[in-house]
């Protein structure tokens, strides 16, 4: 998989080139197709070259990052361009056979990956759908560049991939958000000072997770009978949190599978 492009040049498509790029992908290899100046500017500081300027090229693989309302369009455009492609959609929702009705000879498959991806700790979820297994295997070695990969057998599963991992990053953030306005006034407003506190903390978390994958044995080494921990973990309980968060993610993954009838 030499010439890649990103049809959408936005947030995940963004995050994929950079972690493609840290992970040794040659820039002169990734190109995009995107109309929105902000994020053509992103992209061309990322020295990331427009298809639309190298319309000659052979292209290995398309890789469709448009909003859902876009997809079938942006799809359509590339049928019209180029014969038999490859294309990679990471579009929520919309299933596969959409996109075969239109095409059936092209190789397909749908991914889920997550923001992460910048950092080379991204999380992608691979359903394949036409490629040849060989082909398969170098989407596979292509998306284990930008973190782990995660293959799917049925369709029906990326809906809930969509929910917990193209999603799953900014349910975390929206917690920070909530210790973070705790943690400033404390920081006497400084709010560099309460980034570097929270960073290392999920710094933390993330390595105490990686030692011990027993959650439960984690908060008991936090939390001591009538402690502190204790008092704060029992107002979280009496309050659902727990089922307030699941309920949050139960959402996320039935809204996936909305926009699969919608489009
Ligand atoms: N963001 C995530 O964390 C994440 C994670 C996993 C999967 N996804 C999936 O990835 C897809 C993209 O999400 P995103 O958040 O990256 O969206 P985004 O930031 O809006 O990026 C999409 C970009 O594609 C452009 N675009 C749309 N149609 C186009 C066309 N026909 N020609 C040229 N450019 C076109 C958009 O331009 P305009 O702004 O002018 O419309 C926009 O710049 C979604 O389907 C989403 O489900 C996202």
């Amino acid at each position: 998989m030499k010439n890649i492009v990103l049809f959408g040049g936005g947030n995940i498509a963004q995050a994929i080139v950079e972690g493609l790029i840290y992970a040794g992908h040659q820039k002169n290899n990734i190109f995009y197709v995107d109309r929105n100046p902000k994020n053509k500017k992103i992209l061309k500081k990322l020295k990331i070259r427009s298809l639309k300027e190298n319309t000659s090229l052979k292209i290995d693989l398309f890789i469709l990052a448009v909003k859902p309302k876009d997809a079938l369009s942006a799809y359509q455009e590339i049928l019209k361009d180029y014969k038999n492609p490859k294309i990679v959609s990471l579009v929520a929702g919309i299933k596969s056979k959409k996109y075969l009705e239109m095409n059936k000879n092209i190789k397909f498959l749908r991914a889920m990956p997550n923001t992460s991806s910048r950092f080379n700790l991204g999380i992608t979820a691979l359903y394949n759908c036409t490629f040849s297994r060989s082909d398969f295997k170098k989407i596979v070695m292509l998306f284990k560049k930008i973190g782990i990969i995660i293959e799917v057998e049925k369709e029906s599963k990326l809906d809930n991939f969509t929910g917990m991992i193209g999603s799953g990053p900014a349910y975390f953030f929206y917690l920070l958000k909530s210790y973070e306005k705790k943690l400033i006034p404390l920081c006497d407003g400084d709010k560099n000072k309460a980034n570097y506190v929270m960073v290392n903390l999920v710094k933390g978390i993330g390595m105490s997770v990686e030692n011990n994958k027993d959650l439960n044995k984690l908060i008991a080494a936090v939390a001591s009978k009538k402690g502190t921990t204790e008092a704060g973990l029992e107002s979280f309980k009496s309050n659902n949190l727990d089922k307030v968060f699941e309920e949050g993610i139960s959402a996320a993954i039935r809204r996936s599978k909305e926009i699969s009838n919608e489009f």
